[in-house]
């Protein structure tokens, strides 16, 4: 039997952070509301001369190493904050990153979904040519209004997967669970740079995926909830993982304590908690957070991975943890960039929230601010230019 499932993997994130500390004093709030309430300590933020792209640059080189390369079949990127409405970000990767040209390219969109939902094209793309690797991406600045409610759960990060037929961290198994439900509880209009969202629809809409996603992959014959070690969910904050593993464990007729919610979850959210949302990346970085961070040997664990994306489509689906895993995983590399981040002041932090670019085609050149291997350095007639260093 073919073995599909996650080789290796990596997270960048932005040059900046803001400890929702200085934003609860600025707007007058509490700090435990965010620390407690929402689950969140502080959110990366870009730096004027970083975006989704040089994130994911950055995210998908250490995993890239030239014999990879040359087995790279497909590179599906996942962004919710897509740079262009019509070239994929990941055309640009081929350029900083040194891709052959036989690879196929393109750009996934459905919310904060759009990263699992990519995972499974590059699954079906490996069982149809299993000597062929994918690179799977998921890259996001998440940008709400300034001093609106959805602001302390803003963020930035980019996971990269490398998905093939010699799977080193994970396995995943065949059967998933999915629920769409077409409701308006979060989305961006094409003009609008920050997301609108109606936050309390939001968090019913993805309580009610819980139960689609796991009614449909029960089903379907998934696996019983007494089978799982652990689960991973999306994270746009980290408490919404605790309201969704309750939801999840009452629907298999557990009621669970908030300690007992708390402690299942712990190792999924080391990382979402200090980068923030990401959007299609937060489920993604809460799975290497378990890998990177459980003080349990998950080797040959089943873990449940449950994917949601506003507007609204969500998956459930599952997978076995390879043994040796532990060799193969970055969490020192992943805890040195969250600790080399550059904590920014409110003050900055409101110039950087409300700086735009020009849209006339006229030359324009970022600062050099970011330190990373990539660079967004400006813009001239109308292109987005970048540099490797
Ligand atoms: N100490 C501890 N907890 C506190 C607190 C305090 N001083 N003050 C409030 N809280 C708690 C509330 O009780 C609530 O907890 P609960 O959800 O367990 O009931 C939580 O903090 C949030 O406060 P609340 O006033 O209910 O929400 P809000 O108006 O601040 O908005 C979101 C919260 C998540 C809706 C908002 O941040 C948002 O819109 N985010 C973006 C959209 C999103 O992420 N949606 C999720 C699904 S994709």
């Amino acid at each position: 039997m073919l073995r599909i499932g996650i080789e290796d993997a990596a997270i960048a994130t932005g040059h900046y952070f803001l400890p929702l500390s200085e934003l609860a004093d600025h707007n007058g709030i509490d700090v435990q509301k965010y620390y407690v309430g929402l689950g969140q300590e502080q959110f990366s933020w870009v730096a004027e001369d970083e975006d989704i792209v040089t994130m994911a640059a950055s995210a998908a080189q250490p995993i890239l190493a030239p014999e990879v390369k040359t087995e790279l079949g497909s590179v599906l990127f996942a962004t919710e904050t897509g740079i262009d409405q019509s070239k994929s970000a990941g055309v640009y990767l081929q350029s900083l990153l040194d891709l052959p040209k036989n690879i196929r390219v393109i750009e996934v969109k459905q919310a904060c979904y759009a990263a699992a939902a990519a995972l499974q094209l590059a699954c079906a793309m490996v069982a149809r040519e299993p000597n062929k690797k994918v690179l799977v991406i998921g890259s996001d600045v998440a940008k709400y209004e300034m001093g609106g409610t959805g602001e302390p759960t803003q963020g930035a990060a980019a996971v990269a997967l490398l998905v093939s037929a010699s799977p080193k961290l994970i396995e995943f198994d065949a059967t998933t669970g999915v629920f769409t439900n077409d409701t308006m509880d979060f989305w961006r209009p094409n003009y609008s740079t920050t997301a609108h969202v109606d936050g309390k629809t939001s968090i019913s809409a993805y309580l009610d995926a819980v139960k689609g996603v796991w009614q449909d992959y029960q089903a379907k014959g998934g696996a019983p909830y007494s089978d799982f070690a652990r689960f991973c969910y999306h994270q746009p904050f980290t408490k919404m993982a605790a309201k969704a593993h309750r939801t999840l464990a009452l629907e298999n007729g557990i009621r669970l304590t908030s300690p007992q919610v708390e402690e299942q979850i712990a190792s999924t959210t080391v990382y979402n908690r200090r980068l923030g949302n990401s959007y299609t990346a937060s489920l993604f970085s809460a799975l290497l957070s378990l890998l990177e961070n459980d003080n349990q040997d998950l080797s040959g664990k089943r873990i449940g991975l449950l994917s949601f994306g506003s507007g609204s489509v969500a998956e459930f689906f599952s997978g076995i943890v390879c043994p040796g895993y532990q060799g193969h995983l970055r969490g020192k590399d992943h805890q040195q960039m969250l600790a080399d981040r550059v904590q920014l002041t409110y003050e900055k932090y409101a110039e950087l929230h409300e700086r735009s670019l020009p849209t006339d085609g006229s030359r324009f050149q970022n600062p050099i601010v970011s330190t990373g291997a990539f660079r967004f350095a400006g813009l001239a007639d109308h292109k987005r230019l970048y540099e490797a260093r």
